[in-house]
């Protein structure tokens, strides 16, 4: 019998991955190859450079993905890839290998965004019920969609400058607590008291967020710490930044949800391993007890190709198929 078995390819930023993904929810494989130990290096990630590693690795990737799942390319139903956003060398890779594969093997081409793929991750899990909420939260987004049904999306609110993952890597760099800044932070706030206060970050639109003047506020409260003399308390500071993040990001998701009243409410994206985060939630949502909240595993927060074949699953059971003219869309929208 045919199975139902996804390629699934995602190079979006800096981790080159492939994943064989059955029936969209059952992994037979997910092979994600990082390359965070080369950019901590910089501080953070250099396009010019994960680009020329993804290039050295996509194959080797693909390859192991096959063969981990025990399948062929003759047992693969279709090719899923992430088009975009991203940066836009590294999501050549993808796209190119994808095509590439799509065009020797005659397979459809599914090209697909890559938060619809941090939004299918929790498929993984649990059941989706709809109309549902995601709020997403990773390094290029802060957006909460809206889906009234299976394959539908609409952006409710979303950042007016940085994305909370940016913030928390410029925090964390401008700290001198390295990159990413995500997992330092979470781990030193943890660690901090409510001592330094900064400004809740306020927005025109009700349901949009900032994170700009959060960020400016900290580099504002580190220079006039160092003009004093004073010693910055990373902790404290990790504390005071991460609540103020965090306090308008929820806020601004329950007001959302008491508004459109969802039947589930789905954490998506990097930040969403943030254990501050993941526990604030769980205990707003008991505000609305009809709502069911669902918390993707750390495992499938950050990036994964796993998440593309959930998500490719969908897309190719809803009749889209890409053309082999496609190309990496670095900016492209849900
Ligand atoms: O989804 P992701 O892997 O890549 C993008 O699509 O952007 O998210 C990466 C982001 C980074 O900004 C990183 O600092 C953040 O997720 N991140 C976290 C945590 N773990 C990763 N932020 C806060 N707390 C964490 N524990
Ligand atoms: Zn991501």
């Amino acid at each position: 019998m045919k199975r139902n078995l996804i390629l699934a390819i995602e190079s979006s930023c800096d981790e080159t991955a492939a994943a064989v993904v059955e029936d969209g929810c059952k992994i037979c494989s997910n092979i994600v190859s990082s390359q965070i130990n080369v950019h901590k290096k910089y501080g953070g990630v250099v396009p010019e450079v994960a680009s020329r590693i993804h290039v050295e690795n996509i194959s080797v990737v693909i390859e192991e993905a096959l063969a981990q799942a025990e399948v062929t390319m003759d047992d693969i139903l279709a090719i899923a890839v992430t088009q975009g956003p991203g940066l836009v060398g590294s999501l050549h890779v993808g796209v190119q290998a994808a095509k590439t594969l799509a065009w020797y093997y005659d397979k459809p081409l599914i090209p697909l965004h890559h938060i619809i793929g941090h939004i299918y991750a929790n498929r993984f899990v649990d059941e989706l019920r709809f109309p549902m909420i995601a709020l997403v939260v990773s390094g290029g987004h802060t957006e909460l969609v809206w889906m009234k049904d299976e394959w539908s999306f609409e952006i409710l609110g979303t950042t007016q400058d940085d994305a909370i993952g940016e913030a928390y890597d410029k925090v964390s760099r401008v700290m001198g607590t390295g990159y990413p800044g995500g997992p330092v932070i979470d781990k030193m706030a943890k660690q901090g008291h409510p001592h330094y206060t900064l400004p809740k970050p306020k927005t025109e639109k009700p349901l949009d967020f900032s994170f700009s003047g959060l960020k400016s506020a900290v580099l504002q409260l580190i220079d006039r710490e160092n003009k004093k003399g004073e010693e910055l308390n990373k902790e404290d500071l990790s504390y005071a930044f991460q609540e103020a993040a965090l306090d308008t990001l929820l806020k601004k998701t329950m007001q959302a949800v008491k508004e459109f009243k969802p039947k589930q409410v789905v954490l998506a994206g990097g930040v969403a391993a943030n254990s501050r985060l993941r526990e604030k939630i769980s205990e707003m949502i008991q505000e609305t007890p009809e709502v069911h909240l669902t918390i993707p595993p750390l495992w499938c927060c950050t990036d994964n190709a796993a998440m593309i074949g959930a998500a490719g699953w969908t897309a190719y059971t809803h009749g889209l198929n890409g053309s082999l003219d496609i190309a990496a869309n670095p900016s492209m929208e849900i």
